[in-house]
């Protein structure tokens, strides 16, 4: 139910913090260590590449397990869009493990692949959020997102749930392979929770973002390098489903080549920087943008920000920003759609689950 709230989404985003603590706790042994299943460590352990399949922000999530698994755990992932995956196989390992990211676990693009994957052998794991659904019950092992029941069609805590579910299995098979890794994943979790937390008690920013970047706005890009570009891709999906602008993320290097044509008098340039090592790089992109009369909005995590930036969220760990960076693009989405009078939890033309081919 969504009790006071106006609407699902704008609960079900307020949840987020709660979600991540409710993610510890599921994940942590009698010992207080973060954990998961042994039969499913071993599958990860066994494997000798891991190939994730989703759709829609499941697959924005599935690139960020990616740099998760790789940095982590050393381990080499592909992300596949499960609609091209049937009839555009890539050449496999010889041990792979198929991955499959899906909040309802009903998503029939993603099932025609578990089916074929099924036929071909090779070993399955469904992270999804309901247990006992269709891919949950055919894959061979399940990871649960603990999100609670998601109802707005625009998914927001199973996309955090699912980062940090992937994040927790990445940092337990590294720690299982006897990697070094500096840092302790539950306190960073924790911090995300309380950073996610800090954003959404200041949702009136987000709100006059949203009014004086969007409000008449025909298109908007996102723009972020490395793990800021895979939330840049989810910052564009959540505007377009549910305020209709036409939004696009790119690699910041990437609009020269091409997508700055389109940039106008007044377009806005919402730009992610989170990420030291390309801090500079992505505020040059800002600048070439602005030269061409952008109307460029920087959204700086605390260390990284400097005069101007017009959003500045708290530190954390530097791969899990998606976690924190995510929510004010979620928040402004929401209230670009409340300025532009859309259904924002029932947008037009789509379903919660997607269930057919
Ligand atoms: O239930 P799934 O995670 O498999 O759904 C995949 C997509 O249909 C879904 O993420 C969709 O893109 C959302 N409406 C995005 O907000």
């Amino acid at each position: 139910e969504k009790g006071t709230y106006p609407h699902y989404m704008l609960k079900e985003m307020d949840e987020q913090p709660t979600v991540i603590r409710k993610i510890i706790q599921a994940y942590e042994s009698e010992a207080g260590d973060l954990t998961i299943d042994a039969a499913i460590l071993h599958a990860l352990q066994d494997a000798d590449r891991l190939y994730i399949i989703a759709a829609g922000t499941s697959y924005h999530a599935g690139l960020i397990g990616k740099q998760y698994f790789e940095k982590m755990a050393g381990i080499p992932v592909e992300v596949h869009i499960s609609s091209e995956f049937g009839y555009n196989m890539p050449l496999l390992s010889e041990k792979p493990l198929f991955i499959f990211i899906t909040q309802s676990g009903e998503t029939a693009d993603s099932r025609q692949v578990l089916v074929k994957i099924k036929e071909l052998g090779y070993p399955t794991l469904t992270i999804t959020n309901v247990p006992g659904s269709t891919l949950s019950r055919e894959a061979d092992h399940t990871l649960l997102l603990h999100a609670g029941p998601e109802i707005a069609v625009a998914s927001t805590k199973a996309y955090v749930a699912q980062v940090a579910v992937l994040a927790v299995a990445a940092y337990v098979t590294a720690k299982a392979n006897g990697q070094g890794l500096e840092f302790d994943l539950k306190q960073e979790l924790a911090i995300a929770a309380n950073g996610i937390q800090t954003i959404i008690d200041s949702k009136d920013v987000l709100e006059d973002i949203a009014e004086d970047y969007l409000k008449i706005a025909r298109n908007a890009f996102f723009i972020g390098r490395n793990i800021d570009f895979c939330v840049s891709l989810e910052g564009a999906l959540k505007l377009k489903e549910i305020s209709y602008i036409q939004a696009e993320g790119f690699a910041g290097g990437e609009l020269k080549h091409g997508t700055i044509a389109l940039i106008e008098e007044g377009t806005p340039v919402f730009a992610l920087v989170t990420q030291e090592a390309v801090s500079l790089n992505i505020r040059g992109n800002v600048k070439e943008v602005a030269a061409r009369g952008a109307y460029p909005c920087i959204i700086a995590m605390a260390g990284v920000d400097e005069d101007g930036d017009r959003l500045v969220i708290p530190p954390v760990n530097e791969l899990l920003t998606p976690l924190v960076s995510v929510v004010p693009l979620q928040l402004i989405s929401y209230y670009a759609a409340l300025h532009r009078r859309c259904d924002v939890d029932k947008p037009r033309n789509l379903a919660k689950s997607v269930t057919v081919e």
